[in-house]
């Protein structure tokens, strides 16, 4: 079902995942993203704010850092579960668990990747070609990018074919000391309801968004945590997404000693049923 998927990644270093996300979810997203934004203006005392995402956005970055908005709002999209029910949507929940094995978990606390017109020099925003795995991403991880609020025009992000074929890449401030002239970059064709998704190794950059909105997307890392880290990986957060059988019934049994009758004839299940269960 997903062989394109895997062949890409092996062959190039990167794919398109096409409508593979639930559209209402994405839809409960940036409604979120954007209730958020309007929370925070009301907090500082802005009465400038309606339904447009964009306008609230240019409102309350005049206030608030766009690098502490892309942490709050990423946490709020965690905090409320969202992010997990995206994942499971049908169709990438079976691409990730092709690729990965069923033993899968996103890092919760990653931010969100927001490009608007106005910033033009800053490398912390529009990143210049890089490989996750200089942040501590491993190889047996991929990467995600989402995008969330994309029009026409707004542009991705931009990627070196077969760069994950090269290595772990000399670097020096974020930037690679040598990329091989005769590389072929792309920059990726996305919609929104379809995911980008790459290796630790892939290099890529950010492409400046010329849009009047900002471009709103979600890098998110995904990982079999059986599979041995290859990078710094425990050193960050993650949230479980979907169990083998294998592992549930580790939790089942609660222990890795196998503890005969811990829950014979317990009541505590009972303590924490709910009333209309
Ligand atoms: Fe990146």
């Amino acid at each position: 079902m997903n062989e394109k998927t895997t062949s890409d990644l092996i062959e190039n270093g990167y794919s398109v995942i096409n409508n593979c996300l639930d559209k209402k979810l994405l839809d409960s997203i940036k409604d979120n993203i954007n209730n958020n934004l309007i929370t925070l203006l009301k907090e500082n005392k802005k009465n400038s704010f309606g339904n447009d995402i964009s306008k609230n956005y240019y409102e309350i970055k005049k206030i608030i850092p766009q690098y502490r908005l892309q942490v709050l709002l990423a946490r709020k999209l965690v905090n409320e579960e969202l992010i997990t029910k995206l994942f499971l949507s049908k169709k990438i929940l079976e691409e990730l668990i092709v690729l990965l094995g069923p033993d899968i978990e996103y890092l919760s606390d990653f931010e969100l990747a927001i490009n608007d017109k106005d910033v033009v020099d800053d490398d912390y925003l529009i990143k210049k070609y890089h490989q996750e795995f200089w942040s501590g991403m491993g190889l047996e991880a991929i990467q995600l990018w989402i995008p969330i609020h994309l029009l026409d025009g707004m542009g991705s992000i931009e990627v070196i074919k077969k760069s994950h074929t090269w290595g772990h890449i000399p670097h020096r401030n974020r930037e690679p000391l040598e990329i091989p002239k005769n590389h072929e970059s792309e920059i990726i064709n996305v919609k929104t309801g379809s995911v980008v998704i790459m290796s630790a190794l892939t290099l890529h950059r950010t492409v400046k968004n010329n849009h009047e909105d900002p471009r709103i997307a979600l890098p998110i890392t995904v990982r079999n945590f059986y599979h041995p880290n290859t990078g710094n990986s425990n050193l960050f957060n993650y949230k479980k997404l979907n169990l083998s059988f294998f592992s549930k019934i580790r939790r089942i049994l609660g222990n890795p000693h196998y503890s005969p009758f811990r829950t014979l004839n317990q009541k505590r299940k009972d303590m924490f049923k709910k009333e209309d269960d």
